[in-house]
């Protein structure tokens, strides 16, 4: 096998991020240097990101973190084999904003260019962090993404359900919010969780009595705010074991709905891995969950790193790595697009 040297680039959504991965021989992957800038400040007065912003930020930013991604791994251009880039799904802006930058650098150093979708990138991630052998079952679920993955290959997903509404981080985003907790909502509502009782408030678990994968957020959410308006009735605000009650069944009610699906997708698809990705996949309760349902399934559940499951480019430059052994590159005609369904 040829040892390849890639730069990754990633600007799909609120972070500008670049990264060098290798794989040498057919060995377990290295990730040679990884920069993530996030952008949480340019957004936060606006309560969630501003799309203009956030591409005019990529566009300033990403050659300076290709840069220092580069001095890091101590790499010029010679000693790269490929660019590859998110070419969506995502903010269209930001998504050019990559694209762009990796077609003018492929273009002026002739190296191949390599266009990834981000969900693939995430989806491949425990192939770089762990080796985990094809085919496995992934959930990804963050602020933006809910989907079940099963993926047999570099290219070949088939998304077995999903969020219609809402991703499970917004809805922990949106009921910190309506508790006067900080942003980002899911540390905050899993530490009032701990110091409250999951059982005292009953709250929906959506879809569950339907058959399938798919999940719902939103209404969870509602129910959140209504049980919320319930105890300050009469009250000048929410008590304060009030609160810490209702993040427990809210947290408690996204674990069981998450579990039994993963249930349902595992018993339906046995395979040797389960993989989480994702910035709710670091929910210390949700975790718990999914690692005792493996063990009760016999089942190898996988969380890789933090670093690795929330948006980073090293998985870009992964998933490039991976697709390119299988399909060659792209050419410059190579075109952002803001929906690419796996
Ligand atoms: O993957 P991620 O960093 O970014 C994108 O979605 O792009 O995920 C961020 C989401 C936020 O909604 C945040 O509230 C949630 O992950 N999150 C958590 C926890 N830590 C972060 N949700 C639940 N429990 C956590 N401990
Ligand atoms: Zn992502």
């Amino acid at each position: 096998m040829q040892s390849l040297t890639f730069l990754g680039i990633e600007s799909s959504c609120d972070d500008t991020a670049a990264a060098i991965v290798r794989q040498r021989d057919g060995a377990a992957p290295e990730i040679l240097a990884s920069v993530v800038e996030g952008q949480t400040s340019l957004h936060a007065a606006f309560g969630g990101v501003v799309p203009e912003i956030a591409a005019r930020a990529h566009a300033e930013r990403i050659d300076l973190c290709i840069e220092q991604a580069m001095t890091q791994a101590g790499i010029g251009f010679a000693g790269l084999d490929a660019i590859a880039v998110t070419a969506g799904p995502g903010l269209i802006g930001g998504v050019l904003s990559g694209v762009m930058c990796a077609k003018g650098l492929a273009a002026a150093t002739s190296l191949p260019l390599i266009g990834v979708n981000h969900l693939a990138g995430h989806a491949l991630t425990p192939r770089l962090t762990d080796q985990v052998a094809y085919p496995y079952v992934m959930l990804l679920v963050s602020g933006g993404h809910c989907q079940f993955l099963r993926v047999d290959g570099p290219e070949a997903f088939t998304r077995l359900g999903g969020s219609i509404d809402d991703a499970p981080g917004e809805a922990f985003d949106k009921v910190a919010k309506v508790l006067a907790l900080p942003q980002p909502g899911g540390p905050a509502v899993q530490a009032e969780a701990a110091k409250g009782d999951a059982k005292r408030i009953p709250l929906p678990r959506p879809l569950l009595d339907r058959p399938g994968y798919d999940l719902s957020f939103s209404g969870l959410k509602t129910a959140v705010l209504r049980a919320r308006d319930g105890l300050m009735a009469g009250l000048g605000g929410l008590r304060r074991q009030d609160r810490a009650d209702l993040c427990a069944a809210f947290q408690r009610a996204v674990a069981d709905v998450l579990t039994e699906k993963s249930r349902r997708a595992l018993t339906d698809h046995p395979v040797g891995t389960f993989a989480v990705a994702g910035g709710v996949a670091a929910n210390t309760e949700i975790r718990a969950r999914l690692q005792a349902l493996c063990d009760s399934l016999g089942i190898r559940f996988l969380a890789p790193p933090l670093a690795l499951c929330t948006d980073n480019a090293a998985m870009i430059a992964w998933a490039g790595i991976e697709q390119f052994r299988q399909r060659g590159a792209d050419d410059l005609t190579l075109s952002a697009r803001p929906r690419w369904p796996l």
